[in-house]
């Protein structure tokens, strides 16, 4: 196994320049390397600004150097890991990777830090070496914040490679490494986005049939499921709806030919208005929701009425008991309840669907919904909490089929998927297993 001491970052954007500052955190040697070396001088500055700096060690700042594509990628044969993460873009990934290759010294191990492209599409008709050398490091932002990234091999990738970027990753940058497949959107995003773009359908609705709102919406979402307190159409306005629509579209692309999700990768026609007339979300100043800062220094929140396509003051919502837990809420058939037993159905379904297509094992998609999503417990721990049974009983009560991995619980007379707290997992091969 190689001993990653020299990693070169390509690209300085939101992610490249959080890779950066971790790796030199961890006390590596970083070039960070862009269409411009100004862009990367920026970026370093940045990595010791702001309100939680990636880099609060000087000294660590002084490892990172800097330049650009054009001028300096003939250094990287000096360099052992070759991180590429430049835009979202099939055709611009694989310009650049044809540069490295022809640069980098043998050994050296390349990775691409993709949110959803297929890596069979970004090594295709490339030189045999780089598809040996080549995986997926999915970091989630904020880098340094974020524990979760998604180690995913090729088809030829050399299993050595797998280790080496398993060891850097999770002891020297300490993050969470979870191991997935190469398929659309790996898992954490795969999981997530169906829970998103399906949850924008199911709450209109709940808005349509039963009155409820986008602050009870999110309300419901947050704590009594154990996720981020942005509920959903918060997580939402904070990651952009365009960003969203481009999932939409690769997800559209991508999935499976029978895959539920194809039912959810458009918007709602209102969500759909909405994008149309650029009202993305935090990044243009409102999305669902809109913050403004007044004169006085005080503040007020507006919310989107989405059925009535007009802004208005948002109200704040404190849940009854009855509604605080998901144990609680799950299959009651009141308002509240049902819009939680409806969203929450479809993606633990989902998710239970998935094993072996995306990972292994349930232990790499709960970890990845934790790590990557700040949810408190993955779907497979959400489904043990509520109770295997019950969540059948739904599922099968709304003539839905019942998934893989909670048929295999069937057939094996078991009733959740870990047991001894935690330290044990139940496989596809309907043995338990020690949880590592
Ligand atoms: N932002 C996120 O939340 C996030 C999370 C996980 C993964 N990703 C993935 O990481 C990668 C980078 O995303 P980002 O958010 O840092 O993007 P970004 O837009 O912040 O940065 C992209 C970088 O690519 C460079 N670039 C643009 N055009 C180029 C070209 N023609 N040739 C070479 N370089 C070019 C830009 O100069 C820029 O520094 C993408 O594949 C993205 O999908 C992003």
């Amino acid at each position: 196994m190689t001993d990653i001491k020299k990693v070169v970052v390509l690209g300085a954007g939101t992610m490249g320049f959080g890779i950066a500052g971790v790796c030199a955190n961890a006390g590596c040697e970083v070039l960070l390397l862009d269409l411009e070396k100004s862009a990367c001088d920026a970026a370093k500055e940045k990595l010791v600004a702001g309100r939680s700096p990636v880099i609060t060690d000087a000294g660590n700042l002084d490892r990172i150097s800097t330049g650009s594509f054009d001028d300096d990628l003939d250094k990287i044969k000096d360099y052992d890991w070759i991180c590429e993460v430049v835009v979202e873009n099939v055709d611009i990934k694989r310009s650049l990777l044809s540069k490295v290759e022809a640069a980098r010294a043998d050994g050296s191990i390349v990775s691409t830090n993709t949110s959803g492209i297929p890596l069979r599409d970004i090594y295709r008709d490339m030189p045999e070496r780089l598809q040996q050398d080549i995986a997926v490091t999915h970091f989630f932002n904020p880098v340094h914040i974020m524990k979760l990234v998604e180690l995913v091999p090729g088809e030829h990738t050399r299993p050595e490679v797998i280790t080496t970027l398993a060891d850097v990753l999770g002891n020297k940058l300490n993050k969470g490494v979870v191991y997935a497949k190469d398929t659309v959107n790996f898992i954490g995003n795969r999981i997530g986005c169906m829970w998103m773009l399906s949850g924008l359908h199911v709450a209109e609705k709940s808005m349509k049939d039963n009155g409820l709102t986008i602050e009870t919406i999110d309300a419901l979402m947050a704590e009594p499921i154990g996720l981020p307190a942005t509920g959903l159409y918060g997580l939402v306005d904070l990651i952009g709806l365009d960003v969203m629509y481009n999932v939409g579209k690769n997800l559209e692309t991508n999935l499976p030919t029978n895959d539920p999700g194809r039912a959810y990768t458009s918007f709602t026609d209102s969500v759909q208005k909405i994008y149309d007339r650029g009202q993305l979300g935090r990044k243009t100043g409102g999305g669902f929701y809109k913050l403004t800062r007044h004169d006085d220094g005080s503040k007020s929140m507006e919310v989107f009425d989405l059925p009535n396509d007009q802004w208005k003051a948002a109200v704040p919502v404190t849940l009854e008991e009855s509604d605080s837990t998901l144990e609680k809420l799950f299959g009651r058939d009141d308002a509240n309840a049902q819009f939680v037993t409806d969203i929450m159905v479809q993606t633990l379904s989902y998710s239970a669907d998935l094993v072996p297509e995306i990972a292994d094992d349930i232990v790499n998609i709960d970890r990845a919904m934790r790590w990557g999503f700040g949810w408190k417990k993955g779907p497979f721990e959400l489904i043990d909490l509520i109770g295997a049974d019950k969540v059948i009983d739904v599922i099968q009560s709304k003539g839905q089929s019942v998934p893989k991995m909670l048929a295999l619980l069937q057939e094996n007379k078991v009733t959740s998927f870990y047991r001894n707290d935690g330290a044990e997992y139940f496989g596809i091969d309907g043995q338990w297993h020690q949880t590592s």
